[in-house]
């Protein structure tokens, strides 16, 4: 099988763009879209951007009540419950979306955790893996059906944090000790590798899927780093202000934005996007740079994590 190549297609956009940028002059009017994570953070501005554009948008939350004071101003985006961190919250919500007979244009798998302390959900799963991976693992697969044969794309939102741990096949789940932080990075590496084989098993129809780096944002994410760490990691200033290199929000959504609607991008499925263009190769470790490392652009791990997660959920469309 090949895959994309990793390298820049100069798409006339880059770091500072934003979603509305990307979105000038694209018109989404009668498509549809669901945003996971679509009421906080990069999905709230992500959300806003494909409503100006014309899309209706769906944002399953698992708050929301919250979710609804977010969207209060965004008379296209609607709320579903869901809680990807339980699979029969996805299985509901999905039932629910398909008993409509609407139809998905895009798909955006932003919804995320960070750094969390400890945490299993299901039976026993780690918590980044359970909610950031195996949830939108089995709500793209039970949301199958509703994808637009015509042309969807689903783009999950994976990290330069992929740079610090390839998948722990021998303990995906940490039952050998946790760190917060490689329980994050697997995760994003988990992410990235979904949507390689997502758009492997679904090129045939239609499917196009990508992984895209949102770039280093200030939002609720980093509620479990505290204010000193987020100093030493290079992230705030002393005075609690984003650090140069930071993005605004707007600008984080941009890539998501762009890899889901860009012409650009047709017959170049599955790459991992950073910038509003392809990512190069990661050339340092620096994630602030970002790239991206060769773990996740494995077409062989790809398709183990697939069989993985597919036992692990009971969830395979394509099977
Ligand atoms: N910010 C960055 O610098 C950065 C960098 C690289 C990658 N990313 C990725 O970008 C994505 C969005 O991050 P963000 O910065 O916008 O974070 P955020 O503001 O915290 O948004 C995350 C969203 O995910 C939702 N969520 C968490 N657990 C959930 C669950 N079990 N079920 C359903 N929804 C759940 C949250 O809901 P609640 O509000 O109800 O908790 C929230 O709406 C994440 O995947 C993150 O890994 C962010």
């Amino acid at each position: 099988m090949t895959t994309t190549q990793q390298h820049k297609i100069g798409s006339g956009f880059g770091a500072h763009s934003t979603a509305a940028d990307v979105l000038a002059g694209i018109d989404l009017t009668g498509r549809t879209a669901l945003v996971t994570g679509g009421y906080s953070g990069l999905g709230l501005a992500t959300t806003r951007a494909l409503a100006a554009a014309g899309a209706r948008v769906v944002v399953p939350a698992r708050r929301p009540a919250q979710a609804l004071r977010a969207l209060h101003d965004i008379p296209a985006a609607e709320v579903a419950d869901l809680d990807l961190a339980d699979l029969a919250s996805v299985r509901v919500f999905a039932d629910r979306f398909l008993d409509t007979g609407r139809v998905l244009d895009i798909v955006i798998a932003g919804a995320g955790i960070m750094a969390c302390p400890e945490t299993r959900v299901g039976p026993g799963w780690e918590a980044h893996f359970a909610v950031n991976h195996l949830g939108h693992f089995a709500l793209v697969n039970r949301l199958r059906p509703a994808l637009n044969p015509q042309g969807a794309r689903v783009v999950s939102v994976a990290s330069s944090g992929h740079f610090l741990s390839d998948i722990r096949w021998a303990d995906p789940h940490f039952r050998r000790g946790y760190d917060r932080w490689l329980a994050y990075a697997q995760s994003k590496t988990a992410n990235a590798l979904f949507a390689l084989h997502l758009d492997a098993l679904g090129a045939g129809s239609g499917l196009h899927a990508f992984a895209v780096h949102p770039g280093s944002i200030l939002t609720p994410l980093q509620r479990h780093v505290p204010h000193e760490e987020q100093i030493a990691q290079g992230w705030i200033t002393p005075e609690g202000r984003p650090a140069p290199g930071f993005k605004t929000p707007e600008q984080g959504a941009a890539t998501a934005v762009w890899a889901a609607t860009t012409p650009l991008l047709a017959g170049r499925g599955g790459a991992y996007c950073q910038d509003c263009d392809i990512a190069e190769p990661a050339t340092t470790d620096d994630m602030l740079i970002g790239g991206v490392k060769p773990w996740v652009r494995d077409a062989d791990a790809a398709a183990r994590l697939w069989t993985l997660s597919s036992e692990l959920t009971g969830v395979d469309a394509f099977a």
